[in-house]
C-alpha cells in the first residue's frame, strides 16, 4: 500500500515560541518529517520566534539538535536534513515589547500562505495576537494556531476568544487539541460513518455502557507548576477526553466539512448533564517505584490537585438517555494505554442457557499504543461437548493492516499543522465549542472546591484509587484493565 502525499501551498509558518519545548520535542521534528515526505514546497520557510538573540545559524544548529534527538534514526538523512535546515529564519521578538516586529513583516512575503504558531505561554497569545495586528504582520489570509491551555475557566477562555476575534476572524484561528490529530483519533469519524455496520446500534437501546481510558505512566515531573493549577480535569478532560466523547455521542454532520463536525461535537458538549459529586473520584499519586509523590513535584506540599480523576457522565439526549460514559485519566498508572470501549447490551432474548457462558459485545478502539480495534463477539467453543459459548475477539491492528505504511502515519501535530497550511479547520476547536466545554466543567471544579473534597491516594502502578472501582461497580459494572 502507498500512502499519496499531496504536497502543501508554498508557507511562511512562524513559530512564536520557536526555541521552546514543544517546538523542540514536537513541531520541528514533525516539520522535518513532512518535508521528508516530500508535502513541503521548495519555497516554503519556517521561522522561528524568540526573545533569545540567535542568528539564523544559531537557531538552524538548536533544530538540528532536535532533529537528531526526536526523529527516529531511520529517517535522519543527512541531505535531507541539511536541506531541510535552509528552509529555516530566526527573529529576535518580545511579544510583549515593540522590538523584531518590522523585521519579521519584511520577511513575510506575498502570494503563500503565512501561519503563526503561538508556541509560547497562553499568558503571550493575546499579545502576539495584538503585534500582528498592528504591526502589519498578518493579512486578512492568515491563520493563527493557538496552543494549549485554551482558558482556565470559562470566564478565561472567553475573554481569549474576544481578545482574538479583536484581530482574527474565527475562520483563521485554529485551536489545538493534539488528541484530534491522532491517527486514531480520526479513525473514530471513519469507523462510525463509513461504515453501515456498527451506526444502527450505536444507541441507548443497544448500547450498556462507554468507556474512555487515558492512562499514562508518566508523572508530572518538570511541569509541577503548571499541573499544580491544573489537574486532571483542566489538563485532560475538559479538552482530550471531550473530544474523544464527542466523536463517540455525536450525530452524523452532513458532511465531512468543519462546520457540520463541530456543530454536531458542540451539540453534544451542550447536552452533557452536570455530574453529580458521588460520579467523581479524584485522586493523587503517592511515591513509589523510585519516584516522589505527586506533591514532590508541586510547590505546594498540601497540594489538593488531582493526578487522576473518573467520572461517570450523561449525555442528555434522545440518542443516549440512559447509556452512562465512564471517563477516567490518570498519570503514574499501571500502563500507557488510552482506549475507548463501547460495551452492547444483551440480546433481548436467550435461547441459551446462562450456564453457557454469554458475555457480551465489546467494541474496543485502542488509540495507543497498539493502534487497532477489536471487536469481542461469541462463538462456539470447538468441539464436542455441545452448545457452549466462548468470546473471540476479531481483531485489526492498525500496524498488521497498514503494513509499512503505519510506520510512516505522521504524528498529531505533523497532521495538524498540514491542516492548517491547508486551511482544513476539521481538526480544531470552534471558539463556542470550547467555551461550551469549559461552562460544563467550571461547576464540577466549583462543586468538589465549595465541598473542600480531598483527592484520595493511590499507589504508583495500579490503575488508580479504589473509590474509581466502585463507581462502576455500583452499577453492576467494571472497568476495563489498564494494559
Ligand atoms: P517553553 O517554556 O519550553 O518555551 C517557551 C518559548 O516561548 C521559548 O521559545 C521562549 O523563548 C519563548 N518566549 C517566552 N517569553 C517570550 C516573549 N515574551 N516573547 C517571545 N517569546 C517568548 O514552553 P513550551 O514549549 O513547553 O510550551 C509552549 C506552549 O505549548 C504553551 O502554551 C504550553 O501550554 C503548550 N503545550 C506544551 C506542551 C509540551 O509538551 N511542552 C504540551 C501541550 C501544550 P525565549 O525565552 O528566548 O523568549
Ligand atoms: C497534554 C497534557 O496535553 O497531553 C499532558 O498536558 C499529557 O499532561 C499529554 O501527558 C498526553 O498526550 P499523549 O499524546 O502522550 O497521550
Amino acid at each position: 500500500m502507498v500512502s499519496r502525499v499531496i504536497p502543501v501551498e508554498p508557507f511562511d509558518l512562524v513559530i512564536f515560541g520557536g526555541t521552546g519545548d514543544l517546538a523542540r520535542r514536537k513541531i520541528f521534528p514533525g516539520l522535518y518529517r513532512r518535508f521528508l515526505a516530500g508535502q513541503m514546497t521548495a519555497d516554503s520557510r519556517i521561522i522561528g520566534a524568540a526573545r533569545a538573540e540567535l542568528s539564523d545559524d544559531d537557531f538552524r544548529a538548536t533544530v538540528a539538535k532536535a532533529i537528531a534527538e526526536f526523529v527516529s534514526e531511520s529517517r535522519q538523512d543527512p541531505a535531507m536534513i541539511a536541506e531541510f535546515l535552509t528552509r529555516l529564519h530566526y527573529v529576535a521578538i518580545d511579544a510583549t515589547g515593540a522590538g523584531g516586529w518590522a523585521a519579521l513583516k519584511d520577511l513575510m512575503r506575498e502570494g503563500v500562505v503565512r501561519a503563526f504558531y503561538f508556541s509560547v505561554a497562553p499568558t503571550l497569545f493575546g499579545d502576539i495576537a495584538l503585534r500582528l495586528s498592528q504591526h502589519g504582520v498578518a493579512d486578512a489570509a492568515s491563520r493563527i494556531v493557538v496552543e494549549k491551555p485554551f482558558g482556565r475557566d470559562l470566564a478565561s477562555a472567553r475573554a481569549l476568544n474576544a481578545t482574538l476575534a479583536l484581530h482574527f476572524d474565527e475562520t483563521q484561528i485554529y485551536r489545538i487539541d493534539h488528541y484530534l490529530g491522532k491517527e486514531t483519533v480520526q479513525n473514530l469519524m471513519a469507523v462510525r460513518f463509513a461504515n453501515i455496520l456498527f451506526e444502527p446500534l450505536w444507541k441507548a437501546e443497544y448500547v450498556d455502557h462507554v468507556q474512555i481510558t487515558v492512562a499514562e505512566t508518566v508523572g508530572v515531573e518538570g511541569r509541577g507548576a503548571y499541573y499544580d493549577k491544573s489537574g486532571a480535569m483542566r489538563d485532560m478532560v475538559q479538552n482530550h477526553m471531550m473530544q474523544l466523547l464527542c466523536l463517540i455521542a455525536m450525530e452524523p454532520p452532513y458532511h465531512f466539512d468543519p462546520n457540520a463536525v463541530r456543530d454536531e461535537k458542540l451539540k453534544v458538549i451542550r447536552a452533557l448533564d452536570p455530574v453529580r459529586p458521588q460520579d467523581i473520584v479524584r485522586g493523587q499519586y503517592l511515591a513509589g517505584g523510585g519516584q516522589g509523590a505527586y506533591t514532590a513535584h508541586s510547590e505546594n506540599p498540601h497540594s489538593t490537585t488531582e493526578s487522576y480523576i473518573a467520572l461517570r457522565v450523561h449525555v442528555s439526549n434522545w440518542r443516549w438517555k440512559g447509556t452512562p460514559f465512564y471517563l477516567r485519566t490518570g498519570k503514574r498508572l499501571r500502563a500507557r494505554a488510552s482506549e475507548i470501549a463501547i460495551t452492547f447490551k444483551e440480546p433481548p432474548h436467550s435461547i441459551f442457557d446462562d450456564a453457557q457462558g454469554w458475555r457480551e459485545n465489546v467494541l474496543v478502539i485502542r488509540l495507543q499504543p497498539d493502534e487497532g480495534m477489536h471487536l469481542k463477539v461469541m462463538i462456539k467453543e470447538p468441539g464436542p461437548g455441545g452448545m457452549r459459548l466462548m468470546q473471540v475477539p476479531l481483531d485489526m491492528s492498525f500496524a498488521d493492516a497498514l503494513g509499512d505504511d503505519h510506520d510512516d502515519l505522521p504524528d498529531a501535530y505533523e497532521r495538524l499543522i498540514m491542516d492548517v497550511i491547508r486551511g482544513n479547520q476539521t481538526l480544531f476547536m470552534r471558539g463556542d465549542e470550547v467555551e461550551a466545554a469549559w461552562a460544563w466543567t467550571d461547576p464540577i471544579i466549583e462543586g468538589w472546591t465549595a465541598r473542600g473534597d480531598k483527592p484520595q491516594s493511590y499507589d504508583p502502578g495500579t490503575s488508580g484509587p479504589e473509590d474509581a472501582l466502585m463507581l462502576m461497580h455500583r452499577d453492576g459494572r467494571r472497568w476495563r484493565e489498564i494494559r
